[in-house]
């Protein structure tokens, strides 16, 4: 929880907060990290996760934020489904990065989308 705040009151931080769930992202000069995405799962796969992120790269590209980039876990289907209808390409991979509860390796996908003005 105190990362959470001290997450919100970094200037660099932009966060879009939706009656479900929330995205945040950091920028660094024309570039941002997404660092996070989330759904209540009670009200998944209605369309929030969509409205949040078109959002959030709005708010970017005010900030005059050019490219978006993000790590999602192999494993992760539907969040990599989310990612590739907003635009986003795979422009690497890290094998092994994340590691479950069980002590499994799960390779992270690096994902890279443009921010046109529209
Ligand atoms: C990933 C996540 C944010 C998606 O939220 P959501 O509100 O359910 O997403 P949406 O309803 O906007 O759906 C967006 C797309 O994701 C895909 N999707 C959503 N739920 C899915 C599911 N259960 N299975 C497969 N694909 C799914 C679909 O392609 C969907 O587009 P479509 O409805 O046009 O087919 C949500 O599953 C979540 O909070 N997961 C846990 C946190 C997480 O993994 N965050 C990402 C970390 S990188």
């Amino acid at each position: 929880m105190a990362e959470f705040q001290t997450l919100l009151a970094d200037p660099a931080v932009v966060f879009t907060p939706g009656p479900h769930g929330f995205a945040m992202a950091r920028v660094v000069l024309d570039e941002a990290e997404l660092l996070t995405i989330a759904t209540d799962p009670d009200h998944q796969a209605q369309g929030h996760a969509t409205t949040l992120l078109a959002q959030l790269h709005q708010a970017l590209q005010a900030r005059t934020v050019s490219h978006i980039f993000l790590e999602v876990a192999a494993t992760n289907l539907p969040a990599q489904a989310l990612y590739r209808k907003l635009g986003y390409q795979q422009a690497g991979r890290r094998p092994n990065y994340y590691r479950t509860s069980t002590g499994q390796t799960v390779d992270a996908l690096l994902l890279r989308a443009a921010l046109t003005a529209g």
